[in-house]
């Protein structure tokens, strides 16, 4: 039976590299029915609400969500609803591996390495204002619990456990901020007590940034809150040619949702020039952890082959495709691998 799966196509690109996704997941022989709904711009367009409740009954439903990128107006304005899915479903785990894909210019050419970041407290947990008369301050506050920072470090140790990773990095600024971080890093030690399987160690966030400049290969699993994870993966998707390659998951208890890292690049939205990659390799995620893993397995064989190809993959990785081209090139791929 196909396993159904709420689908979000999401704002400005979205809606391109979404149908280019849907397209390569149908080749690859993937089996979902799409529940589609709507958040973001599009749903406060057509119900004046960026997350309506039928999207989140959806998701309730199927415990499972494949998403594009969603527009937040930038300082006022409704709140991210990314930021309020991943609290309202707890998905506290965001996992975002990055991988040196051949022919994908970058600067690396050997970089493996998974960024777990705690999604749901630290600075992002929604509690701001101003302070005094005529907006002369304002005061964000960042929450760590004990609770929250213990599953996550736990998730990554499991993880890089099962996966035989090389080792786990807790990345904080303790150093500076003695209490919130001072509380992440204490309780990861004492986690971490539990695996001493996995190598464990802990890195300065200002230093973590240099060292992923310098010499990627260094770090492995990086386990952190959610303002410097949020940065950290993004640059760590540098690494490997950008934001156009880079899938993220959000993962709870016992519901996920899948989307690309990067956002809704309304510059060139509606253009036919973006790059379906990122969305489609969350497809391939999704198809893992859905149990569909033959089917992932060619999704990701696939792209990698045509991104190796210049004329296959899209122009903002220097290749000479717009998503059309890339999507039916993967698409004749897959066809040729199945016949
Ligand atoms: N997960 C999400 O839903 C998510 C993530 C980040 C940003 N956003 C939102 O997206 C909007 C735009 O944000 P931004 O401009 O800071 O970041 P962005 O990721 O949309 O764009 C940054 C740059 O990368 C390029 N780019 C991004 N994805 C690409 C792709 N698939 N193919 C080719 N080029 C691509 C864009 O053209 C742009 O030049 C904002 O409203 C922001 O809140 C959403």
């Amino acid at each position: 039976m196909k396993r159904t799966v709420t689908l979000i196509r999401g704002d400005g690109i979205g809606p391109e590299i979404s149908a280019a996704t849907l397209k390569i997941l149908e080749a690859a022989g993937a089996e979902f029915e799409w529940d589609e709904q709507i958040a973001g711009l599009a749903a406060v367009e057509q119900e004046k609400d960026p997350l309506p409740q039928h999207t989140i009954d959806s998701i309730e439903r199927t415990r499972l969500a494949l998403k594009g990128p969603l527009a937040t107006p930038k300082g006022e304005g409704y709140r991210s609803v990314n930021v309020a899915l991943r609290q309202h479903f707890d998905l506290y785990a965001n996992v975002r591996p990055v991988r040196t894909i051949a022919g994908v210019p970058s600067r690396y050419t050997d970089v493996d390495l998974v960024v777990v970041r705690e999604n749901t407290e630290d600075i992002y947990s929604g509690i701001e204002h101003y302070v005094g008369p005529g907006r002369m301050a304002a005061e964000s506050i960042a929450v760590i619990t004990r609770q929250g920072s213990e599953r996550i470090v736990r998730w990554a140790l499991e993880y890089a456990r099962k996966e035989k990773r090389k080792k786990v990095t807790l990345v904080h600024k303790a150093n500076i901020l003695k209490y919130s971080n001072g509380l992440f890093l204490d309780v990861g030690r004492e986690v971490a007590k539990a695996y001493p399987d996995v190598p464990f160690d802990d890195m300065i966030v200002d230093a973590t940034a240099m060292l992923l400049v310098k010499d990627p290969t260094k770090l492995d699993v990086i386990v952190t809150m959610n303002l410097f994870g949020d940065i950290l993966s993004d640059l760590c998707a540098g690494l490997v040619g950008g934001l156009g390659v880079a899938p993220g998951a959000n993962l709870g208890k016992d519901l996920a949702i899948f989307e690309a890292v990067h956002g809704t690049a309304p510059d060139i939205a509606g253009k036919g020039l973006a790059n379906p990659t990122a969305m489609t390799l969350a497809g391939a995620e999704l198809c893992d952890y859905a149990g569909q893993r033959e089917a992932a397995g060619r999704v990701r064989s696939a792209v990698y082959a045509s991104l190796g190809v210049e004329a296959e993959r899209t122009r903002d990785l220097g290749g000479k495709a717009d998503t059309r081209g890339f999507t039916d090139a993967v698409c004749r791929r897959l066809a040729q691998s199945r016949s």
